[in-house]
């Protein structure tokens, strides 16, 4: 039994789907803090198969222990926390507060239980901007904003948990730029307000819900001027989860990034999803934003080399999945 905490989730949502394919039992707790009880069930209709959810706010130490009682996981795979980088400035305690309590209570309930085996979603929001490209895990960490810093701060409590409990291991899996959705248009990322990131303002932005979309920045030192990302499609994503599932029986900790290793521009993002679907992208340059880097992109040779994992899907499907998750 696999414990898949924020499961309805943009990420959980789709590596539960992966998980249920692939015959593992789980069960999935979510507060629906940032997600909707239906997508529960378009988990259900897109596998086919039942699983057990609840919902529940991993906050609350007693109500996470009982979860442990009831279904002895054998591994937990943490999703769940908060994740709008200029939200966390604005209400800190919040971020602090949500994903670090949520991680603690994780790890005293694995510790009580036995559950020897955690997955964490960390990001790579936690390289200091300084480093060179690509970023190996190796890159000299720091963070510019308390989003970032609770996921450095978990890191560092899962590690020095892990450490003092033989037999216990942990990956810490730091995502890149997930965008895209399941092929079957029923789940994908559906942000509250005005969307932050690029993917969801582009497909919003086709479909006339927003007016256009600002590129915020074409003067960075890149091919073209705007950022340059490593964006990942969501199901390669979750793959990586089930390829570190197979991973958890070395103790300790191990850190893999989960990227694809190639960067794309703000303006080559635009010009793919317009190919790809046909439809327009009104967009006008913008200053920059505040606290964003030139360049961002992994080197994801770890995850190949140990995991046996590699992103496959490229920025045209990426853009395809998107844009039919937007249109239904
Ligand atoms: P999401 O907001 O779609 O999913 C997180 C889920 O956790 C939501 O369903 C939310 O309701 C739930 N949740 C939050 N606090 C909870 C609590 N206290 N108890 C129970 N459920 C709770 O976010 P996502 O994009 O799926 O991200 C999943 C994880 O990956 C997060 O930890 C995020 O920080 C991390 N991450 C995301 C990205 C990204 O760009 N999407 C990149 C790097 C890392
Ligand atoms: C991508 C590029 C923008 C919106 C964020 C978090 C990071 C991680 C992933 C959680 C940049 C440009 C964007 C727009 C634009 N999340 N852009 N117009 O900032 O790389 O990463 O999400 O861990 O921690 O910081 O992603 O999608 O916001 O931006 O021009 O309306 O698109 O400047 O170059 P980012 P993003």
């Amino acid at each position: 039994m696999i414990l898949v905490t924020g499961g309805a989730g943009y990420i959980g949502s789709h590596t539960a789907v992966m998980l249920l394919e692939k015959g593992y039992d789980i069960v999935v707790v979510d507060n629906f803090s940032n997600s909707h009880p239906s997508v529960v069930d378009s988990i259900r209709k897109i596998t086919g198969k039942d699983f057990a959810f609840r919902e529940m706010d991993l906050n609350d130490p007693d109500a996470t222990a009982r979860i442990f009682e009831e279904f002895r996981p054998k591994a937990v795979i943490h999703f769940a926390g908060l994740k709008a980088v200029g939200e966390s400035v604005s209400v800190p305690l919040a971020y602090y507060k949500n994903n670090i309590n949520t991680t603690i209570n994780l790890l005293e309930a694995m510790q009580r239980y036995n559950t020897r085996q955690i997955i964490f979603s960390s990001s790579a929001t936690v390289y200091s901007a300084a480093n060179p490209m690509p970023l190996t895990e190796d890159a000299v960490l720091g963070c510019s904003n308390p989003y970032g810093w609770t996921k450095f701060m978990c890191e560092q409590i899962i590690a020095d948990t892990i450490r003092v409990n033989a037999g216990f291991s942990a990956v810490l899996l730091r995502y890149f730029n997930p965008v895209g959705a399941h092929e079957s248009g029923l789940i994908g990322e559906n942000p509250r307000g005005i969307p932050n990131n690029l993917m969801p303002f582009v497909t919003q932005t086709a479909a006339g819900r927003q007016k256009e979309l600002s590129v915020f920045g074409a003067d960075y030192d890149t091919r073209d001027g705007t950022g340059v990302r490593d964006y990942i499609h969501i199901t390669d994503l979750a793959a990586g989860h089930v390829a570190a599932l197979g991973h958890m029986s070395n103790t300790g900790t191990h850190v893999f990034n989960l990227g694809t290793g190639r960067g794309t521009s703000v303006l080559e993002m635009v010009h793919a999803f317009e190919k790809v679907t046909g439809v327009k992208v009104p967009y006008k340059i913008a200053d920059r934003r505040p606290g964003d880097i030139a360049t961002c992109y992994a080197d994801p040779a770890r995850a190949r080399e140990v995991l046996g994992w590699v992103a496959e899907k490229t920025v045209e499907e990426m853009c395809a999945d998107a844009w039919r998750w937007e249109s239904k």
